[in-house]
C-alpha cells in the first residue's frame, strides 16, 4: 500500500497454522521507504493465547576449514595482458611463510622474486599463449599449478578481484588509507586468494570551488589528501598488487570533484604515468541531448576505451553508468572489461541487485563481466550518510549468500568495507579458495537461475572441467529443506557432489540431492559426473 491510502482489512484463516510470521519485504522498487505500520492490527483469539517467539539467532559459523601450513597455490589458470606492457603479479598462495617460489616457463621479459612470489617486468612483445607452472615450497611441503599468460587484446580473462575505497572512506579517502588497505590485503591473507586491485574511488582530485583544478599544462591535480600519486602506486606495486583510480566523463565526479571532460587523453596518460592499472569511469555529471540515443550513451565510453587500449599500460576499464542504454549489450564494444549493470548497491538490497544482474548472464564471458557493484560485508559506512564504518546490517548467513551470489554471477569480486577491521568470520567468507575458484573459472560463464520460487532459487554455472556449480539460496523467512533434482540442473546419471563452503565431499548421488538451508542460508555445490 502507499501512504495516504484508505485502510484495508485483511482476513486470514489461521486454522491449523502453528507459526505465523509477519514480514516486511522490498516492494520491488528498492528498499527506500519500505516499512510497515501495523497501525491497529490485532488478533482476535479464541482458545489459548498465541505465544510470541524470537527470530532465530544466526551465529557467525565459520564453515571453511583453515588452509594448512603446506603451500597451496590459488592463481586463476589464465591471465590476460597486452604485449610489451609493464607487468606485475603476486602469485597467490596460502601456507606458512617463508615460502620459496619458482616458475617454469617464465618468459624472458619477466623476473620472479622467489621469496615473495612477485613477478615484475614487461609482458612479452609477441602475442600468444605463454604456458607456465607456478611452484611454491616451504618446510611443510610443496604445490604446483599451471598459469597461462595470454598476450593479446583481452584483459581480465577472469573477473577482476580487489578492494575499492568508496563504501568505507567516501570523501575521507587519503593516501594513508590506501596504503593501509594495501598492507591489509597482504597481511590479512586476501592477496593469497587472488585479491589484487587496490582502488581509489571518488574524491582524490580537487573539489569544486577549490581552484586550480589543473596545472598550467592542463594536467589534473590531486587534492591535499593525495600528495604523491606515483609514490602511492609504487607502494601498492611493491607488494605485488595493482592500483586503481576513478574519474567521470563529465565535468565533475558524482561527489563534485574535478573530472575529465575535454581532457580525456591527457588524464588517461597521467593515470598511466602515475602507474594506475584500473580505471572506473563514472557517468555522474555527463550530459547528453534529450534524445538519449544509444550512440549518446556510448560516446564518452568509446572515446576513453580507445585511449586506454592504446596506452603503454594495461588498465582494466570499468564502466559505471548504472546500466543505461543496456550497457551489457555494448560494454565490450567500447573496450571495457566490466560494466555496472545498475545503480549503487549501497542503496538497495544485495539480493535485489544480484537477481537483477542475473538477467544479463548471456552477455558475460572472458574479458567482459557484468558488475553488480561491491561486496558490502563486515564494516561498511552507510551510503545515505557517507557514514563512518559500522558492522553492516546483514545476518551471518547473508554474508554467505552475498559472496556466493557474486561468485556464481562471475562478478568482479571487490570488497568495499574496512580492510583494517576484517574479523575472522568476514575474512573466511571472502577467502574460500573453492568458492573463488568457481568465480575465477576459465570458462567464464555467468551463472543462470534455473529454479525460482517464492521461497528459494537455484543458480547453476558450468565450469571448464565439465562439472557445474550450483547455488541454492533460501529467500523465505524460515529454514527449509530443498530437493534439487538433476533435471533442473541439466544433469544426468550419478554425480559426485562437493559442498564448497565446507570443502567436503558429500558422496555420489542419483537423480537429486536434498539440502538443508538455514534462514537466509545458501548451499554451494560442485557436481561432476561420477564414472
Ligand atoms: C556513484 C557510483 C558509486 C561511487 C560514487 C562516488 O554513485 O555509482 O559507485 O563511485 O558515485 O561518488
Amino acid at each position: 500500500m502507499k501512504g495516504g491510502q484508505k485502510a484495508k482489512s485483511v482476513k486470514l484463516t489461521t486454522t491449523g497454522i502453528q507459526i505465523l510470521i509477519l514480514v516486511v519485504t522490498s516492494a520491488g522498487d528498492g528498499i527506500d521507504y519500505d516499512h510497515a505500520d501495523w497501525a491497529n492490527a490485532k488478533f482476535d483469539v479464541t482458545g489459548p493465547m498465541p505465544e510470541a517467539i524470537d527470530a532465530p539467532v544466526e551465529e557467525k559459523v565459520i564453515l571453511t576449514p583453515r588452509p594448512g601450513p603446506a603451500p597451496k597455490l590459488n592463481n586463476p589458470l589464465v591471465f590476460g595482458t597486452r604485449p610489451g606492457n609493464p607487468f606485475i603479479y603476486r602469485i597467490p598462495a596460502t601456507g606458512t611463510r617463508p615460502m620459496t617460489f619458482a616458475v617454469e616457463g617464465l618468459p624472458k621479459t619477466l623476473k620472479l622474486d622467489p621469496a615473495s612470489g612477485i613477478l615484475t617486468g614487461t609482458s612479452p612483445d609477441t602475442r600468444g599463449e605463454y604456458a607456465m607452472v607456478f611452484k611454491a615450497g616451504n618446510a611443510s611441503g610443496q604445490d604446483e599449478r599451471p598459469f597461462k599468460l595470454v598476450v593479446g587484446d583481452t584483459l581480465a580473462l577472469t573477473p577482476p578481484m580487489g578492494w575499492n575505497s568508496w563504501y568505507i572512506h567516501y570523501n575521507r579517502v587519503t593516501d594513508a588509507g590506501m596504503r593501509e588497505a594495501a598492507d591489509a590485503m597482504v597481511a590479512s591473507g586476501m592477496a593469497d586468494y587472488g585479491y589484487m586491485y587496490v582502488n581509489i574511488d571518488d574524491c582524490w582530485s580537487k573539489k569544486r570551488k577549490d581552484e586550480p583544478y589543473r596545472d598550467n599544462c592542463g594536467g589534473i591535480l590531486t587534492n591535499e589528501k593525495f600528495p604523491d600519486m606515483k609514490g602511492l602506486t609504487d607502494y601498492i606495486h611493491s607488494k605485488g598488487l595493482r592500483a586503481g583510480i576513478y574519474t567521470s566523463p563529465g565535468p565533475w565526479t558524482c561527489a563534485g570533484y574535478m573530472s575529465t571532460l575535454g581532457y580525456e587523453q591527457l588524464d588517461a596518460q597521467r593515470f598511466a604515468e602515475w602507474g594506475f592499472d584500473f580505471l572506473k569511469y563514472d557517468w555522474c555529471t555527463y550530459e547528453i541531448s534529450d534524445e538519449k540515443a544509444l550512440h549518446d550513451y556510448m560516446k564518452p565510453y568509446a572515446l576513453m576505451g580507445e585511449i586506454l587500449k592504446n596506452l603503454k599500460r594495461d588498465m582494466v576499464y570499468n564502466l559505471c553508468q548504472y546500466g543505461m542504454g543496456n550497457v551489457w549489450e555494448w560494454g565490450a564494444k567500447v573496450e571495457a572489461q566490466t560494466w555496472r549493470t545498475m545503480g549503487d548497491v549501497g542503496f538497495m538490497s544485495f539480493l535485489d541487485a544480484g537477481l537483477e544482474n542475473c538477467q544479463y548472464a548471456a552477455y558475460a564471458g572472458p574479458g567482459r563481466w557484468n558488475d553488480p557493484d561491491y561486496i558490502l560485508i563486515g564494516w561498511v559506512g552507510d551510503a545515505r550518510k557517507m557514514g563512518e564504518g559500522a558492522p553492516v546490517n546483514l545476518t551471518p548467513n547473508q554474508y554467505y549468500q552475498y559472496m556466493s551470489l557474486w561468485t556464481m554471477m562471475a562478478s568482479p569480486l571487490f570488497f568495499s568495507g574496512d580492510m583494517t577491521r576484517l574479523d575472522d568470520f568476514t575474512l573466511n567468507v571472502l577467502c574460500n579458495a573453492e568458492i573463488i575458484g568457481v568465480n575465477q573459472d576459465i570458462l567464464g560463464r555467468q551463472g543462470v537461475i534455473v529454479t525460482q520460487t517464492e521461497d528459494y532459487f537455484v543458480i547453476t554455472k558450468p565450469l571448464a572441467d565439465g562439472s557445474i556449480a550450483a547455488g541454492v539460496f533460501n529467500t523465505s523467512v524460515v529454514e527449509q529443506s530443498v530437493r534439487v533434482s538433476w533435471k533442473e540442473l541439466g544433469l544426468k546419471g550419478r554425480q559426485s557432489v562437493r559442498d564448497l563452503w565446507r570443502q567436503q565431499d558429500l558422496g555420489t548421488h542419483k537423480n537429486s540431492i536434498d539440502v538443508k538451508l538455514p534462514l537466509h542460508g545458501v548451499v554451494m555445490l560442485r557436481l561432476s559426473s561420477a564414472k
